[in-house]
């Protein structure tokens, strides 16, 4: 192993790429911040217990792909594979439900770990944008949400997803449905671990991807002949409310999702040019968490969007952001007393709001223009003794060639003007 290389699973954002992630956790946020969410941030970490109650002690996420650790104090820790049970823990401890402003609607940006076997588009280190509304039950709020999801997508030219729709009921008839699938279940021919699945998780058997497992399924009973009146006048505003949206989105009875806390509506976005790891983003409501963690009735609903997978499916449909460069200056110093000139002017520059940059190192023109071409910066300034001792220095517009001089006292105001 070389010593300079990430740990497995993970990778680093470096430039220029790293400038596509931040533009996309941008366009991810944008829409939430216009719909009344508000930032929330919490650790990295926390006790075991939130996520094993909260997630699901039946969960690959939990039983498999937790990094846990206990502290020199004792203190049972996992790095947070998700960021629902988190932002509700947060939510209830800082009382935010008891405001009086419900729901309490929050987003959020960040790392999220899981020990998964590494594939393109699986890591052990991800990153999330996420938003959560916390409180109410109201269909409205459900299609609010896949309706901003949408919106943010499309927002960075996103074409090719589609997103899946679901009703898991609730805890009136959920327990029915789990109880007539179970006994479908038993009665198959199945192996050792798929029948403790049974046991623990029916519902995830219906997501097993083997075709001698599907083959026995067809016949199983159908979720959807089981909801019970109010659940199913719940998923039928929310397809409404989708519609006149127009969201477009298909149903799907067998989106069960790998976490335990959701309760009726379910969705996923899935993106169709990258392969198995084709869910770029999921959520649903999870109306009995924060009972599930130890709080008040507080039912919820909201979704993650993964950026790496994001930053992926715009790779796989050829898009480009429009990412403005960075520098629009760039100063190039020729001589030492231009140097000291140079900085000043480009430190005047950056306090007057325009982006600057300067040639480091006391190189020569040549390599000095080659960085300044580099940089993508609009305008290049060069000066040596004889413009300093003539009190200009020569503007360059990159990309006409064209060159003038510029008293050293207008530099600010002629590239304000230019840059507009
Ligand atoms: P999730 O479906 O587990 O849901 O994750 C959401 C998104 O995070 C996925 O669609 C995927 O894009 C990304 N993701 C998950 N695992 C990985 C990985 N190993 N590598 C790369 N990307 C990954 C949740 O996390 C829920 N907390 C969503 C939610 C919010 N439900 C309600 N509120």
């Amino acid at each position: 192993m070389s010593t300079f290389q990430a740990p497995k699973g993970t990778y680093d954002l470096t430039p220029p790429r790293s400038a596509t992630f931040l533009a996309v956790r941008e366009a991810i946020a944008a829409p939430l911040r216009d719909s009344g969410y508000g930032y929330i941030e919490t650790p990295g970490f926390e006790n075991v217990e939130l996520f094993a109650r909260g997630v699901g002690e039946s969960t690959d996420i939990v039983t498999k792909e937790m990094y846990t650790l206990t502290t020199k104090g004792g203190d049972q820790l996992a790095l947070r594979p998700e960021g629902t049970a988190s932002v509700l823990r947060a939510a209830l401890e800082a009382n935010l439900h008891k405001a009086g402003n419900l729901p309490v609607k929050l987003w959020y940006s960040g790392s999220y770990y899981r020990y998964e076997r590494p594939q393109a588009g699986r890591y052990r280190h991800f990153s999330q944008v996420g938003a959560e509304a916390i409180g109410t039950e109201d269909p409205v709020l459900d299609a609010e949400l896949i309706i901003l999801a949408d919106q943010a997508y499309r927002s960075l030219g996103l074409r090719q997803f589609r997103i899946l729709l679901n009703s898991l009921g609730d805890k009136e008839c959920r327990p029915v449905y789990r109880e007539a699938l179970q006994t479908f279940l038993r009665d198959l021919d199945l192996d050792e671990e798929t029948r403790r699945r049974i046991e623990i998780n029916p519902l995830r058997v219906l997501d097993d991807k083997r075709a001698d497992v599907q083959k026995q399924l067809t016949d199983a009973p159908k979720l959807r002949d089981y909801l019970c009146d109010a659940c199913k006048a719940y998923h039928e505003e929310v397809r409404a409310l989708l519609t006149a949206a127009g969201v477009v989105y298909e149903d799907d009875e067998k989106l069960v999702r790998g976490l335990d806390y959701y309760t009726r509506t379910t969705f996923e976005f899935v993106h169709d040019g990258l392969g198995s790891q084709s869910a770029v983003g999921g959520g649903g409501r999870y109306d009995g968490l924060s009972e599930m963690i130890g709080g008040p009735e507080l039912p919820s609903v909201g979704w993650a969007l993964g950026v790496d997978r994001t930053v992926l499916a715009l790779e796989a449909e050829g898009i480009e952001l429009d990412l403005p460069y960075a520098t629009s200056v760039y100063a190039v110093p020729l001589g030492e007393e231009a140097r000291r000139v140079l900085f000043g002017v480009v430190t005047g520059l950056r306090r007057a709001g325009i982006a600057a940059d300067f040639a480091f190192g006391g190189r020569g023109l040549k390599g000095a223009m080659k960085s300044a071409n580099r940089s993508g910066a609009r305008y290049a300034l060069v000066a040596g003794e004889r413009d300093l001792a003539e009190g200009v220095v020569q503007l360059k517009d990159m990309e006409s060639g064209e060159q003038s001089a510029v008293p050293l006292t207008e530099i600010a105001a002629e590239l304000a003007k230019r840059l507009g």
